[in-house]
């Protein structure tokens, strides 16, 4: 039998790869779908992360409306974090008994949860859109039709399954 040494090298970089996607995959996973002890820690758990989406969100409107300085870096980073953080909030707000309390929350999310997840999943397409405008740089210019894209999405779901 004879083995060729670079086809071997391959195999074993590519098998390394696939238990670190594997790993990433299962951490992410295990995130995006906590349990919660209680219907009052699912709605801490959204609307920390809404929090977190909105000033970073915020952060890139200024940039787009010319109030702040465009550097390119920054804007990247928030727009992969808004990409990031828009998959999390949506277990947490299909937790049953969820829609009282301190909660803005309708529960129209529960009577049409299709409908939800179209917002949500229309919603993280468009940040993915977004990020990769801003990471294939260029002007403000061209952030600006993605941008207008993401904030229609939150504005829709809004609109739709909040008080
Ligand atoms: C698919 C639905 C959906 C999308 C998309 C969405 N949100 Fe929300 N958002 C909610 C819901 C539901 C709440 C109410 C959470 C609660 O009170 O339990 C909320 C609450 C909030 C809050 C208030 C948090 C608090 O402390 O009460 C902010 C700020 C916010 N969203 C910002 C945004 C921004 C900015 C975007 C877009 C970049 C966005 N959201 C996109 C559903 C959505």
């Amino acid at each position: 039998m004879t083995l060729t040494p670079g086809k071997k090298g391959g195999s074993m970089k590519t098998a390394t790869r696939i238990t670190i996607l594997v790993i990433i995959v299962a951490l992410i996973g295990g995130v995006a779908y906590a349990q919660f002890a209680k219907p009052q820690d699912a709605i801490q758990y959204r609307k920390a992360v809404m929090v977190l989406i909105g000033q970073h969100f915020k952060r890139m409107g200024t940039v787009i409306k010319g109030q702040a300085a465009y550097d390119p870096a920054t804007f990247t980073a928030d727009a992969q974090l808004v990409a990031s953080l828009a998959r999390l909030p949506w277990e947490a707000a299909l937790e049953p008994g969820s829609d009282t309390g301190d909660t803005t929350m309708l529960a129209k999310v529960f009577k049409q949860p299709e409908a939800f997840r179209a917002a949500a999943n229309a919603f993280e397409a468009a940040t993915v859109q977004l990020a990769q405008a801003a990471k294939a740089g260029g002007d403000v210019g061209a952030l600006k039709a993605p941008f207008g894209s993401v904030a229609q999405s939150c504005k829709a779901c809004h609109k739709t399954f909040r008080k």
